[in-house]
């Protein structure tokens, strides 16, 4: 069966699998809906299943139940991407859908994008073109990857247009809409302004710091992740810290016995990984925020919150050019120097990112209609072209 049936609307996919995926998919799908142009098929692929990274951010977010749960599970890289291609492969083969959309840089993106690509049917990658160039990273590898097979490209940053070009991809597939996962925010905040989180009433009232902490480059191996966590003790005694703790990360932190000496700090409050409003609330509150996550370096950046990226590059430059975000690496004397600077009020406040306005959802849907109009044959839709949004060309 074709995605394309006379007559009725095209079926278009919506695949996530990870918890970032989940913030940026809300905005979309509601976008999609609202335009009425097409059916939507969610797919859930399992890659996160913990209730706290999964369940709760769809509840929270206001996500409809996924149509389709591929219950992929954890596995390496190899058996989790091998996995999620050889299930969604059997779906598409099931029922076609006209386009399949995915989202940022996981291992469901690349896997969902492959299987699609290679059964001919056109993929849409949002949050395309974002470039850490640092390959050691599997995020980049997926990155990379998915943009070089995707059809059309929409992009919430600039330096995401230059690296597209760079590559080669035609400016007609590129769309510089925005960030969608700001729409989910600034939709959220009041709400999650008013959101209860457990454990941290000691905190009431005081100024503190906000950690997050899974790359596998700062996680995985022992050295390192203490050589972190030092330093976040020794700051906490200053500024008490809290760290909702990722599922990576608490794996880690329980076979080294560490979770048991952050405790014995009485200065570091441990939570697990938080529903979305939950960590909203802690982050638009937070002193300063100290994270290796790309998702959290544009929230703060919107919010205004200075934020110390524990990492030594960055695929979202747009968060230092204008944004909170500071690369402070590992080395305990660049995050101190940082920490001192916002104690110190020194910190270049945030400025305003272009398209970072709460409507790049809206421009993502009417950029995929148009194309699914042009790519069918039919005129394209004359709302298609969305107020706000620029073609690639746009911005040379
Ligand atoms: C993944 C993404 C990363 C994203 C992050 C957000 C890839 C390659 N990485 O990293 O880009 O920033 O999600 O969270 O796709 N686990 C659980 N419960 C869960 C999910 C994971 O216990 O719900 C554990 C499993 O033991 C798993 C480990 O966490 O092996 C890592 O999960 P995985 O999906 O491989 O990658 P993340 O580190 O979460």
């Amino acid at each position: 069966m074709n995605g394309h049936r006379a007559g009725a609307r095209p079926l278009v996919d919506l695949v996530a699998g990870a918890r970032p995926n989940f913030v940026k998919l809300a905005p979309v799908a509601r976008a999609l809906a609202e335009t009425g142009c097409v059916e939507l098929r969610l797919v859930h692929t399992g890659q996160h299943y913990d209730p706290n990274m999964s369940d709760a951010i769809f509840s929270g977010l206001g996500i409809p139940r996924p149509d389709v749960c591929l219950e992929v599970g954890s596995g390496s890289h190899g058996v989790q991407t091998a996995r999620i291609l050889e299930r969604y492969e059997t779906l598409l083969l099931q029922h076609t859908p006209a386009a399949t959309v995915v989202f940022g840089d996981v291992n469901s993106t690349i896997a969902c994008a492959l299987a699609a690509t290679k059964l001919g049917i056109p993929v849409v990658h949002v949050e395309a073109g974002l470039r850490s160039g640092d390959r050691s990273m599997p995020e980049e590898i997926n990155r990379i990857l998915t943009d070089a097979i995707a059809s059309l490209l929409c992009v919430s940053e600039p330096s995401g247009v230059a690296h597209l070009r760079r590559e080669g991809v035609p400016d007609s597939r590129v769309r510089l809409v925005g960030n969608v996962m700001v729409d989910t925010l600034l939709r959220e905040l009041p709400a999650a302004r008013c959101t209860h989180v457990p454990g941290v009433a000691a905190l009431a009232g005081r100024a503190f710091g906000l950690v997050t902490l899974h790359r596998p480059s700062n996680v995985d191996r022992m050295v390192v992740l203490r050589q972190i966590l030092a330093v976040l003790v020794e700051l906490s005694r200053s500024l008490p810290l809290v760290f909702p703790v990722h599922p990576r990360t608490r794996d880690m932190l329980a076979r080294h016995a560490l979770d048991a000496d952050l405790r014995a700090s009485g200065t570091i409050t441990l939570l697990p990984a938080l529903p979305y409003h939950q960590h909203l609330s802690l982050m638009a509150s937070a002193t300063m925020v100290f994270t290796d996550s790309g998702g959290v370096q544009e929230e703060t950046s919107v919010l205004g919150v200075p934020c110390l990226t524990l990492r030594e590059s960055t695929e979202r430059p747009v968060t230092i050019e204008l944004g909170t975000s500071r690369l402070v690496g590992r080395d305990p004397g660049r995050i101190r120097a940082a920490f001192r600077d916002v104690m110190a009020g020194a910190w270049p406040p945030a400025r305003p990112i272009p398209l970072w306005d709460g409507q790049a959802a809206s421009r993502t849907a009417a950029a995929l209609v148009a194309w699914l109009g042009e790519s069918s044959g039919a005129p394209a839709d004359s709302a298609a072209r969305p107020p706000g949004s620029r073609s690639a060309d746009d911005t040379r």
